[in-house]
C-alpha cells in the first residue's frame, strides 16, 4: 500500500529506505520531514514529487528508491502511478523527471508509464575572470 509519509515514523522509514540504497546522499527523517512535496511511501520503497515554479507542472526533483530485495515486483511503477495522481490532484498536467543516461532501470520505468524524453540540453563550463 502506498501512503502520503506524515508521521516521524514514516519520515524515519523514508530515511532508512534511502541511505540503504544511496548511500552517498545519506538523509535524516528529519530533513525529509521539511520537505515541501510529498513523499509518498511504500514499506519496501518511496518516491517525492513537488510542484515546479511553472504553473501546470510537477518536477520529481527527488528519488524514487527501491530496497534491493524488493526490485521488480512494481514497487517504483507504483509509486510513480501515486506520483502521478498526486500531480493531477494538486493541478498540474505533466511531470519532468530526469536521470544518468546509464539509469537503465529508472529509464524503463518511465519510460513504461509514457515518459518521453525532451529535447536534451548541453551543460557546458567556462572560465571566469
Ligand atoms: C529504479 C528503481 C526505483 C526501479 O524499481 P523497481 O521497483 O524494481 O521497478 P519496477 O518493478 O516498477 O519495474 C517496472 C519495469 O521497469 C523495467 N525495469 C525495472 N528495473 C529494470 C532494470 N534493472 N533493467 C531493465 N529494466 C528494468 C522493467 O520493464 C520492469 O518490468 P518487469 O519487471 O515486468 O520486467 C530501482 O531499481 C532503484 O531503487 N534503483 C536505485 C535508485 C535509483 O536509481 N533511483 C532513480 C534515481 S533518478
Amino acid at each position: 500500500m502506498i501512503r502520503a509519509a506524515r508521521s516521524a515514523d514514516d519520515f524515519a522509514l523514508c530515511a532508512e529506505i534511502n541511505n540503504a540504497v544511496n548511500p552517498d546522499n545519506a538523509v535524516t527523517a528529519e530533513q525529509l520531514s521539511t520537505a515541501t512535496g510529498a513523499i509518498l511511501l511504500h514499506e519496501n520503497g518511496y518516491a517525492y514529487v513537488d510542484r515546479s515554479n511553472m504553473p501546470g507542472s510537477a518536477v520529481e526533483n527527488g528519488f524514487t528508491a527501491v530496497r534491493r530485495s524488493h526490485r521488480r515486483p512494481g514497487i517504483a511503477t507504483a509509486l510513480k502511478r501515486a506520483q502521478i495522481s498526486w500531480a493531477a490532484a494538486n493541478g498540474c498536467r505533466e511531470i519532468v523527471t530526469s536521470m544518468v543516461t546509464a539509469n537503465e532501470a529508472m529509464r524503463a520505468v518511465n519510460e513504461r508509464l509514457g515518459y518521453r524524453p525532451l529535447p536534451a540540453w548541453i551543460v557546458v563550463r567556462g572560465p571566469a575572470g
